[in-house]
Formats: C-alpha cells, sequence, structure tokens
C-alpha cells in the first residue's frame, strides 16, 4: 500500500519560524456568564446538543477510553471529538497537535489516515512509538501548526476530511521538571514547546522591562498583582538572575501567601508559557488557514483550555459562519466574503463530570466544531 507519508519525511523535523514573544496581547477572563458552554446534564450527557450531536441512547459510547498513552496523557472530550470528526476508511485527518497520540489513536482505529504534527520531539517520539502498527496510515512530524499548510504542501496533501486542534500542553510536559512548566517541581525556568525554539521562560524574566513583564502577567494570566510581581522580580535579578521554576514561584508565593487550592504562581507560569510560545498569535494564524484545506464536509474541532483560547476560536467560527454582513452605514447587508463553515453546535461542549472526576486536568477544556461549507475558499 502506498505510504501516506514517505519514510524521509516521517522522521523529518520541519523548521518552525521563531516566535516573538513579545506580539499581539489578550484579556484574560473566566468564562463569562453570558457565555455558558453546554453543561453535562444529570445524566452526564449534555444539554442543548444541536444538529450532528449523538441521541443520547448513544451516551455509552462517550465511557472513558483508556490506553497505554494515559501515563503520558489522558485525552480530553476524547470520544467526543472522535464522534464529530467522523472518521473513517478513505478519510484523512491531520491532528495538529498530536502530544500522546491519544486522538489520533482513535481517528485510526476507525480506519482513517491520520498526519500528526507536533512541536515537541518528545511527543512525536512517544506518539510514534504508540502508533506505530498504524505504520502505512499514520505519519508524524515535527513542526508548528502554525505552518501546518506549508507542510502539507511539501508532502503532497492537497485537501483533508478533518482538522483536530487540541490545544496547550499535555500533562507529560507538565509532569516533566526538566521541561519547566511546573512551579511545583524544581527545574529550569523554560517553557518552551519546541527545545529549539529561541525565547525561554527565563530569558524573558531575566530580559524584560517591567512595564512589559506587567503587561504579560496582566493579559496572558489576568493577575491583578502584575505590577507588584514584576517590580519585585526586577528587584531580585539586580542581585541573581532567576534560573529555577520553584525560585520564581517562592518570589510570587511571598508578594501572593497562598489561599485555597490555587497555587499563587499559578496564573504568573500560565502568562509565561503563553508568552514563550506565542500560543493566541500562532493559534489566530493557523485558524485563517484552515478553510483551504478542508475538503466540503470536513470539520475542524478545536479544544481550548482558557478562555482566550477560545475566545479567539469562538470569534474566527462566528466571522466563517454568517453569509452575510452588516453594518449601518450600508443600504443593505453584503455577502461575507469569510462565509466557509457552518456550526455544528452553537456553545462549546465541555467534559462530563465523569470525565473531570477521572482527569482533573480536563475541567476547564471547551470543545468546538465547525463544518466546512462547499464554498471557494480564496487563499
Ligand atoms: C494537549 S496536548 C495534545 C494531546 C493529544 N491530543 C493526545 O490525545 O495525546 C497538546 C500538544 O500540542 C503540542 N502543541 C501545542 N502548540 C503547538 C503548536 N503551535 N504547534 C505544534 N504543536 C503544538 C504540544 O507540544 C502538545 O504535545
Amino acid at each position: 500500500m502506498r505510504r501516506l507519508i514517505p519514510r524521509f519525511l516521517s522522521n523529518r523535523r520541519y523548521c518552525p519560524a521563531t516566535l516573538g514573544a513579545q506580539d499581539a496581547l489578550y484579556h484574560l477572563n473566566d468564562w463569562p456568564s453570558d457565555d455558558c458552554p453546554t453543561k453535562p446534564n444529570e445524566t452526564g450527557f449534555r444539554q442543548g446538543f444541536s444538529p450532528g450531536a449523538l441521541p443520547p441512547d448513544e451516551s455509552s459510547r462517550f465511557e472513558r477510553s483508556r490506553s497505554e498513552g494515559t501515563d503520558y496523557h489522558e485525552s480530553v472530550l476524547l470520544d467526543e471529538a472522535t464522534h464529530y470528526l467522523a472518521p473513517e476508511p478513505g478519510k484523512l485527518f491531520l491532528d495538529a497537535t498530536l502530544g500522546g497520540g491519544g486522538h489520533s489513536e482513535q481517528l485510526l482505529s476507525k480506519g482513517a489516515k491520520v498526519i500528526g504534527l507536533d512541536q515537541d520531539p518528545a511527543a512525536l517520539s512517544f506518539a510514534r512509538a504508540r502508533l506505530s502498527h498504524y505504520d502505512d496510515k499514520f505519519g508524524a512530524i515535527q513542526g508548528n501548526f502554525r505552518d501546518f499548510g506549508e507542510i502539507l504542501s511539501t508532502i503532497g496533501i492537497s485537501g483533508l476530511d478533518g482538522l483536530l486542534l487540541d490545544l496547550g500542553i499535555s500533562s507529560h510536559q507538565v509532569d516533566d521538571a526538566d521541561r519547566g512548566f511546573s512551579f511545583n517541581k524544581p527545574g529550569p525556568l523554560d517553557m518552551r514547546m519546541d527545545p529549539d525554539s529561541e525565547v525561554t521562560a527565563a530569558e524573558l524574566i531575566n530580559n524584560c522591562p517591567e512595564e512589559e513583564l506587567a503587561r504579560v502577567f496582566y493579559e496572558y494570566g489576568e493577575e491583578r498583582a502584575s505590577r507588584r510581581i514584576a517590580s519585585a522580580i526586577i528587584e531580585r535579578r539586580k542581585d541573581k538572575f532567576f534560573e529555577c521554576t520553584t525560585d520564581l514561584a517562592g518570589l510570587v508565593q511571598s508578594i501572593l501567601p497562598r489561599r485555597g487550592k490555587k497555587h499563587p504562581a499559578t496564573r504568573v507560569f500560565q502568562a509565561l508559557r503563553i508568552a514563550v510560545n506565542n500560543e493566541l498569535r500562532v493559534l489566530e494564524e493557523a485558524l485563517t488557514e484552515i478553510p483551504q484545506w478542508l475538503r466540503p464536509g470536513g470539520r475542524l474541532v478545536v479544544i481550548s483550555f482558557h478562555s482566550l483560547e477560545d475566545r479567539i476560536v469562538k470569534s474566527y467560527l462566528k466571522r466563517c459562519s454568517k453569509s452575510k454582513i452588516d453594518r449601518p452605514e450600508w443600504p443593505e447587508p453584503r455577502s461575507n466574503p469569510n462565509y466557509c463553515f457552518k456550526l455544528v453546535m452553537q456553545k462549546g461542549l465541555i467534559p462530563s463530570k465523569d470525565e473531570v472526576k477521572s482527569n482533573p486536568r480536563a475541567r476547564s477544556a471547551r470543545l468546538r466544531v465547525a463544518e466546512k461549507l462547499s464554498i471557494e475558499v480564496q487563499p
């Protein structure tokens, strides 16, 4: 059988662009109350399911699927994402955030072909080993999903039946102290998903001007004490640069004493991670390219983990799912040049209580789905 991706490509490293950490900034809020996600009802099945949803008698299909990969990362909304992507033999999917390969495995098990993309070589190694028995149906490439169009062109792919973005970092990345994502374990202040990208968290902390640090903490972490923390960092770094995660976490804790379960450095660490990996800009750029790669009927599924990400996805899909746009100064509504998606559900889907109980890291997840219409999209 023809290999999905030539062997020489399956181990290649695609050169991701090195990203400036100070690009676009966004406001971090908790979920706004008027945008309440689709909640599970008492039976664990979600209310407000819209076209394309499973009928309640199929809810048993949403029991958690477990396999060896859950030690690396327990996939979130696994069966829901699989359901909406509707994998079957002959279909081709891009899993643009391969991670431990849990979502890819589900798609492959239904007979579909999958190209997996991740900027973290550790994820690629793990997923390649896990999915090696799907050799002729699965290929994995290292790269940033902002470059996915270029990557697909390079390997001769011209269209997809579905694309998955399961955003953020994997449990393995958080749990590996050497990656520097965790404030609970001592490790280098790194936080790069792609270990070859240029800017580390330590470089930001040790070099950014005070105003810039405060802005990052406030806008990417919604940290109210952003100015106080930035000022304390500047004072401390006059004596000694920050190198260790727990060193920074300790400084934040000395300013914001611990109250409740949440570590006081949670928001600062989230903000730094977003800045180091330029996560929001990358997401925006990738989204705008997706329509030209999806075949009519092909689906985009995005799982986001905080409101900054979800807001970008939601507003992008809203913009692309209206056939007409109107402005007060226009005599009548005009055709929307960005119209290319049908929203499969109006509101995002959140994990069931059972999923959150068995995998607390799923608690802030929200899934959105859109289906490509048969309308020409201008590249
Ligand atoms: C939440 S995990 C995905 C887990 C995966 N769906 C599974 O079931 O195991 C997110 C993964 O996406 C990768 N990632 C995040 N942003 C990326 C980007 N811009 N380009 C490529 N990979 C990215 C991370 O390195 C991480 O491995």
